[in-house]
C-alpha cells in the first residue's frame, strides 16, 4: 500500500528535504507552501515512482486553510503522515517588532499547526491509524529573550504534540515533536527570522536540512513523542529543566541579542 504524506512548507529547507526522502521512498506526497512557482520548481527536483502533488496555500490565512481542508474532506483525503513543518521566526525585541510580523508568526506556528493537527487527529483517530510530526525547535522549553514569540510558539508546538500523543494512545495515532538546533536553510535570513549578527550562529554549529529530514523519516518509522536532532539540541533540551532561570535568561539573551544589524 502506498503511504501518503502531507508536508507543509515543502518548497525549501527541511520540508523540501523531507519531501525528497518521502518521494524517494515511494510515498504519494502532497507539498504545500505559498509560492506556487517555487513549489513547482521544488517538486520538479524530486524523484520517485509517484509524482508529488503541489498546493499553494497561505496557511496563516485561516479562511484559505479552512477552504484547503474542506476540499481535502470533499475528496475523502486523509494522509497517513502529516508533517507540520511550515514556520516563521522573528528575532529582536518583542516590543520593537512590527505586530504584523508577530501576528503572521503566531497564525502560522500556532494557529495553523493546531488547526491541521486537529483536522488530522480527528480523521486519523476515526480511521485508527496515522502519524503527525510537528517541527518544533530546541528552544521550545526555554523562554528566549529577543526570540520570544518564536520560542513561545514552539513551546506550544511541543506541549500540544506530547499531550495529543498521550490522548491518542490506543487509537493507532502518534504525534511527535521534532527539536532541531540551528539548521542551514533560508530561515535565519534578513527577510525571515533575521538571526544574522547573533552569537547563536557564531558559536554553535548548525546542521543541514537533510539531517533534520532524516530524523523526521526515522520518527515516521518509529514514532517517539519528543525527538532531539543531534547533540546540541539534546543538551539544550536536556538542561532546560535544571538551569536556574536567571542564568538561563542571561545566557539566552547573550545568544539571541543581535550584536550588529544583520547584513
Ligand atoms: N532553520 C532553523 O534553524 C530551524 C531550527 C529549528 C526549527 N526550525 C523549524 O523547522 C521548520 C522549517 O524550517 P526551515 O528552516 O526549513 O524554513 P524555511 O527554509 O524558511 O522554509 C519555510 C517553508 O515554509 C513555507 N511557508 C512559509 N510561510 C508559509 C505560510 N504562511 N503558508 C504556507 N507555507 C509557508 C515556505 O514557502 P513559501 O514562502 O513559498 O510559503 C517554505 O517552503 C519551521 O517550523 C522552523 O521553525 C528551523
Amino acid at each position: 500500500m502506498t503511504t501518503t504524506y502531507l508536508i507543509t512548507g515543502a518548497s525549501e529547507g527541511i520540508g523540501l528535504e523531507t519531501a525528497r526522502l518521502a518521494v524517494a521512498s515511494g510515498a504519494a506526497v502532497l507539498m504545500v507552501a505559498r509560492d506556487p512557482e517555487r513549489l513547482l520548481a521544488a517538486a520538479n527536483t524530486l524523484s520517485g515512482p509517484i509524482r508529488p502533488q503541489i498546493e499553494a496555500v497561505d496557511l496563516s490565512d485561516a479562511g484559505a486553510l479552512d477552504a484547503f481542508l474542506a476540499e481535502r474532506d470533499r475528496l475523502g483525503y486523509m494522509p497517513d503522515v502529516l508533517v507540520n513543518n511550515a514556520g516563521h521566526g522573528a528575532s529582536g525585541a518583542f516590543v520593537d517588532a512590527e505586530w504584523s510580523k508577530l501576528d503572521a508568526l503566531l497564525r502560522l506556528n500556532v494557529q495553523a499547526l493546531a488547526r491541521l493537527s486537529h483536522w488530522a487527529a480527528h480523521g486519523m483517530k476515526q480511521r485508527g491509524s496515522g502519524k503527525i510530526v510537528n517541527l518544533s525547535a530546541a528552544v521550545a522549553t526555554r523562554p528566549t529573550p529577543f526570540f520570544a514569540a518564536y520560542a513561545a510558539s514552539k513551546a506550544f508546538v511541543t506541549n500540544l504534540s506530547i499531550a495529543l500523543d498521550s490522548e491518542l494512545r490506543g487509537f493507532g495515532v502518534s504525534v511527535s515533536a521534532i527539536h532541531p538546533p540551528a539548521v542551514r536553510t533560508g530561515f535565519a535570513g534578513a527577510d525571515k527570522a533575521n538571526l544574522g549578527g547573533t552569537l547563536l550562529l557564531t558559536l554553535f554549529p548548525s546542521v543541514g536540512p537533510a539531517t533534520v529530514a532524516r530524523a523526521v523519516m526515522r520518527t515516521v518509522r518509529q514514532p517517539r513523542r519528543s525527538v532531539n536532532v543531534g547533540p546540541i539540541a539534546a543538551v539544550v533540551m536536556g538542561t532546560a529543566p535544571i538551569m536556574p532561570r536567571g542564568l538561563d535568561l542571561a545566557f539566552m539573551t547573550l545568544l539571541f541579542k543581535r550584536r550588529r544589524a544583520a547584513a
